[in-house]
């Protein structure tokens, strides 16, 4: 989610490290830092904001020695301040990290015990402090100390370091989060992405989990975490810079899209707890007794984040027994709303900014609701303005049609909803560790259902000129239709309608024709047959039918022209990979026709005005 860059050679770092940064620019970062050894000691120059204000810093405070690390930081664990800004440093050690350290509570707890003061909120002084004092302890090198502390470690990490006592080198470590290797002449590099190696070399290799690899200027030695030494020849990476900040896909929305099975998984790490059926959450700030005075949960929301709430509603309703509405935040705070103590707001927002969802937020507070902010970004303005927050760990989104923020959203509804009901009694163990096994299930079933790209291309290809769409769902597929019509008309500017399957008869149905093309969301769940219905009703005035469905279903295969396969699962979990087909229609149809993808005319990322 961040960036990393690393530089150990005779070059003077800090311009080097500087510019790596730049490069990864356009990920969008909240602070950014440097760490130098300048021959004597480890100087860290730090700033919040954009990297000129680092750059001032610099100025200001030169420095001089040529081994170090850069990073630029998208706040997850503590706000984005000078204070969280990577590196962090404990005694000889200085360390930037990308990723999520899912045992930090306990270790911090720990270390904290043992007398250790931290500087900041941030996860990843946990592992400077864990290194330090295994050097303290006896470890003889910085590269079998840092082994040493992730022995303690569990979750995501692209980590490096450099200690004041070994001058001359980087020792870095990855899992699941990418780390890559710049073998440069007479220079070694690290970075979080090609794009920040590319000032210095092309020949690159890249870490996989559980490696560790000390860099020195005359090259690279990886082991396994176990000590199995690795070995590993470098690649010549031939993309241009442009290509590289979209990791080499075409555009953004692609690779964010394909991004989605990480950023479930970066949003459900450390919330999960099997062995009681639980939600571990400790920001939500809901416990027992308050979610049991809950009496409502209204979700207010725009655009992609509202079809977020439309299916966390129906999750809320099914799992914590409590009545749940949806608002448009955009309608409700000019309707002179009423809100009283018994109310949970959840306020959805990718941005964390949205102008209307904000002010929602506000009229919420003022009758006094208690309001939860489901975000993206971390200390934004509806976090800020909420008592409680539940993040998406989805990273940046940078194309402006929003596919890993909705889909992780959706998980951060689920397990709000799981974690409501079970402190609400309407739901048990044994039914919530169910639900929460199918959400661990997600990753993998999104990776299936992204694998047959090629079917909905052809589809794509068949359908681009269309002038119009209509996308139908029942039950959780209805939201699901709502987003794909919505995604097919924000950046392919065809004229696309979601509508709920049960109420085509009261209108759409007067639209089909044999040039209308419907996608009907229809996987196995306990509205198939009224939907097949439905799909029957289409087919029988020619329309031309698009179904998405579950893997194997026969009759709608007889039935429909054109057949997008998800995987069998659970019918709770379904509207999550249930988008995909229909963010990649939408994308390859916008592609077809050659629309500006990432940011298509009129529409804004984050849009703060009303
Ligand atoms: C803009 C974005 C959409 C987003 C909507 C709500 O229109 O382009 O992708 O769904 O705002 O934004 P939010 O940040 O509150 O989720």
């Amino acid at each position: 989610m961040c960036g990393i860059v690393g530089y150990v050679g005779p070059k003077k770092a800090a311009p080097i490290l500087l510019d790596g940064l730049r490069r990864l620019e356009y990920r969008g970062y909240d602070s950014a830092g440097l760490a130098v050894h300048d021959g004597r000691e480890i100087e860290v120059v730090r700033a919040a904001g954009k990297l000129e204000n680092l750059a001032s810093a610099l100025e200001q405070r030169p420095l001089g020695g040529s081994t170090g690390l850069g990073h630029t930081r998208w706040a997850t664990h503590g706000r984005p301040s000078e204070q969280n800004a990577h590196p962090h440093a404990a005694g000889d050690v200085a360390v930037v990290h990308n990723g999520i350290i899912e045992n930090y509570l306990e270790l911090k707890h720990e270390l904290q015990a043992s007398g250790v003061r931290f500087a900041s909120d941030t996860d990843t002084e946990i592992v400077a402090h864990l290194i330090h004092r295994a050097l303290e302890q006896g470890a003889p090198t910085l590269f079998v100390a840092m082994r040493q502390a992730l022995g303690r470690v569990r979750g995501a990490y692209a980590l490096a370091a450099i200690s004041r006592r070994e001058p001359d080198r980087l020792v870095i470590a990855k899992n699941a989060s990418p780390l890559v290797v710049g073998v440069g002449e007479g220079e070694t590099l690290c970075g979080s992405d090609i794009p920040a190696l590319l000032g210095s070399t092309r020949n690159m290799l890249f870490l996989e989990d559980g490696e560790m690899a000390e860099l020195t200027a005359g090259g690279v030695r990886i082991e396994t975490v176990e000590g199995k030494p690795v070995e590993r020849a470098p690649k010549r990476i031939d993309w241009s810079a442009v290509q590289a900040e979209k990791g080499g896909y075409k555009h953004f929305m692609l690779k964010e899209i394909f991004e989605q099975p990480r950023a479930v998984e970066d949003t459900l790490r450390g919330r999960i707890n099997l062995d009681e059926g639980d939600v571990v959450e400790a920001e939500l700030g809901l416990d027992a007794q308050a979610a049991r005075t809950i009496e409502r949960v209204v979700l207010v929301a725009c655009g992609t984040s509202h079809h977020a709430s439309l299916v966390g509603r129906y999750w809320i309703e099914q799992l914590a027994r409590v009545p749940a509405h949806t608002e448009l935040a955009s309608e409700v705070r000019y309707r002179e709303p009423v809100f009283g103590p018994k109310d949970l707001v959840v306020a959805v927002s990718q941005s964390g900014e949205t102008a209307d969802t904000l002010a929602a937020v506000k009229a919420a507070r003022e009758g006094g609701a208690r309001v939860l902010a489901i975000a993206n970004v971390l200390g934004s303005a509806i976090p800020r303005a909420s008592q409680g927050s539940l993040y998406t760990h989805a990273g940046p989104e940078i194309g402006v049609a929003s596919t890993k923020c909705f889909t992780t959203q959706l998980v951060a509804l689920l397990l709000l909803a799981v974690h409501l009901g079970r402190r609400r009694g309407t739901l048990d163990a044994e039914r919530g560790r169910e639900i929460l096994q199918a959400m661990l299930e997600l990753p993998n079933e999104m990776r299936w259902t992204l694998a047959r790209k090629a079917e909905i291309h052809q589809v794509a290809r068949h359908w681009h000129n269309a002038p119009h769409m209509l996308f139908l769902g029942r039950g959780l597929g209805y939201p699901i239709a709502l987003e794909g019509a919505l995604k097919l008309k924000e950046i392919s500017y065809a004229h696309a309608e979601g509508y709920a399957a049960g109420e085509m008869k009261h209108g759409p149905i007067a639209l089909i024709d044999e040039n209308m093309p419907v996608v009907v969301v229809m996987p196995r769940d306990r509205q198939y047959e009224k939907t097949l219905s439905n799909l029957q009703e289409v087919r029988a005035r020619d329309g031309q039918v698009i179904a998405v469905v579950t893997e194997g279903d026969a009759e709608a295969k007889k039935l429909a022209q054109w057949v997008l396969e998800l995987p069998k699962m659970p019918e709770l979990t379904q509207p999550v990979a249930a988008v995909i087909p229909l963010q990649l229609l939408a994308y390859y149809i916008a592609d077809l026709k050659g629309t500006d993808v990432d940011q298509p005319r009129n529409l804004a990322k984050t849009v703060t005005v009303e």
